[in-house]
């Protein structure tokens, strides 16, 4: 299990105010800018796109993770590579083949990952573990902010982190989805590294988006603190 990384989900910034959410985030030690994509098909909502993204790197030095919530993600990888993606998380119930979409993702240069629905089982990965440098379990169904946990992802958590510990290679495993400072100790506690902020925390009401940064972290290394 390595560090805890923070991702700030740009799709929950104020857009009146974007820039100042973007140096805001920098100044508090965000470690990634995740780039939530969809497109109106694999999830029934719109979220980011490609020029958001040109727009983004332009004003920030912090890596994005992309999570692309699209039918036939194959068709963006240049695209989302070349507007600046460090990470390309894709999604295994979107594609057809999921081997060579990781393939893909490499020869463009970023990190392959896979992102898994609720629903999904673990098995899924079992043979493109050796393919992939970080898992993202949907804690929510995608698509939409402001959810609730869903209770039994936090035991695929747990089976995740086993899964991924038994290879012998550091492969993250990002939680996405009410990751609320309430809910991310027992989270990064299940086994979760890479913990997307949103509304519940970076970006909740009534918090500057520093303080929500920092307190996610802490929230995080709480858990992590805990007995297992
Ligand atoms: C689901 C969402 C996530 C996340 C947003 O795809 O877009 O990025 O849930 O954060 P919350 O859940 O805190 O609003
Ligand atoms: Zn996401």
């Amino acid at each position: 299990m390595g560090p805890i990384r923070i991702c700030a989900s740009v799709a929950c910034a104020d857009y009146l105010h974007l820039g100042r959410d973007l140096t805001a985030l920098e100044a508090a030690g965000t470690d990634y800018l995740h780039i939530d994509i969809m497109d109106g098909a694999f999830v029934p909502n719109l979220a980011l796109n490609l020029d958001i993204m040109q727009a983004v790197r332009r004003g920030c030095e912090l890596p994005m993770d992309v999570h692309l919530m699209v039918e036939r993600p194959e068709t963006y990888i240049e695209r989302v590579a070349q507007a600046g993606a460090e990470v390309i998380i894709v999604h295994a119930e979107a594609t057809h083949h999921l081997q060579r979409l990781l393939a893909q993702i490499r020869a463009v240069g970023c990190r392959p990952g896979v992102a898994l629905n609720p629903h999904t089982p673990l098995q899924m990965l079992d043979y493109v573990l050796e393919d992939l440098e970080i898992v993202l379990i949907m804690t929510v169904n995608p698509g939409f902010q402001g959810q609730r946990l869903i209770p039994q992802t936090l035991g695929k958590i747990a089976a995740c982190r086993q899964m991924l510990d038994a290879t012998g290679r550091d492969i993250g495993l990002m939680v996405d989805g009410n990751v609320s400072l309430a809910n991310a100790p027992a989270m990064a506690h299940a086994g979760a590294d890479w913990l997307v902020g949103g509304t519940s925390s970076i970006f909740a009401p009534g918090l500057k988006v520093n303080e929500g940064v920092q307190r996610l972290r802490a929230a995080a290394m709480a858990g992590l603190s805990q007995a297992k």
